[in-house]
């Protein structure tokens, strides 16, 4: 394989940055160093990376972990406003996924407004913003949402990951596991009358179980969020991204769409701004 393929194929796997001044072997270390920080002690400098000195070292996790999820419950509850959510967050040593974005990508578009968008993960647009929606799938989105008569004044957008995955590879179970305390603490703080869930892994988190998004897709679902007294009726529909790679699926995000504008206007004041 030649240096260029090489790279290429570390490119696909995620491996997209330099975390430290030498390549580390973890097939090489035992149990006990895989289980927490980066092994900086084997990297031949004295120095570590200005991002291993600006944040306390990750936790990896593959599988569910019950403490961090506990954790990230318990921070996220804790916060009374959406900039003690931001602030809490920033915060978070939880997720490894911190450690390797360059920003948080929190939220964009109107707080105060009835209607809540949940995309997947920032891509390297909003990674290197800090803004969500603001890449290929955040300009398809606005034109999607426009040809309802809605921008982001009429909507908060959010994601259910809040830093970029290396590469852009999937959230792992874990990571999801850990964010959606999060997610849903945004959502019961902002209490949108709609939520719409774009893509398979947002409607997947916050419908529970393994609803795939075609099954899904084109109907109400009722979500029940903590810190919310009534359930927040929820309609999943394509990701932009996907309809991006695969524009086939535009027929049923238009219908999608047309549903989301007709429980609007059947309840007017859904998607004016709202005094909280
Ligand atoms: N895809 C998402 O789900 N969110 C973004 O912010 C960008 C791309």
């Amino acid at each position: 394989m030649d240096a260029l393929t090489a790279l290429r194929l570390q490119l696909e796997w995620g491996a997209d940055e330099a975390l430290a001044d030498a390549p580390l072997d973890r097939t090489a270390m035992d149990g006990t160093a895989m289980d927490g920080a980066l092994p900086v002690e084997s990297a031949p400098s004295q120095e570590p990376p200005l991002r291993q000195l600006s944040r306390p070292a990750p936790v990896v996790a593959i599988l569910p972990e019950p403490s961090l999820v506990a954790r990230a419950r318990a921070a996220a509850e804790a916060a009374p406003t959406l900039e003690a959510l931001v602030a809490a967050l920033a915060a978070f040593d939880g997720c490894a996924l911190a450690h390797t974005a360059s920003r948080l990508v929190f939220t964009d578009g109107n707080p105060t407004a009835a209607l809540m968008l949940v995309g997947d993960c920032p891509g390297d647009e909003e990674d290197r913003t800090g803004k969500p929606f603001v890449g290929p799938a955040g300009r398809l989105l606005d034109r999607m949402f426009a040809s309802i008569g809605l921008d982001r004044s009429h909507f908060l957008a959010t994601n259910l990951i809040p830093w970029r995955p290396p590469g852009g590879r999937p959230p792992t179970e874990a990571e999801i596991a850990i964010c959606l305390p999060f997610l849903q603490r945004h959502v019961a703080l902002v209490a949108p009358r709609r939520l719409v869930l774009l893509g398979s892994l947002a409607t997947r988190a916050m419908l529970g179980g393994t609803p795939p998004l075609s099954r899904a897709r084109g109907r109400w679902h009722e979500v029940a969020v903590p810190g919310l007294d009534r359930p927040v009726l929820a309609l999943p529909m394509a990701h932009p991204l996907g309809l991006l790679k695969a524009p086939r699926g535009k027929r049923d995000a238009w219908m999608d769409l047309l549903r989301l504008r007709q429980a609007l206007d059947s309840h007017a004041n859904v998607i004016e701004t709202r005094v909280v």
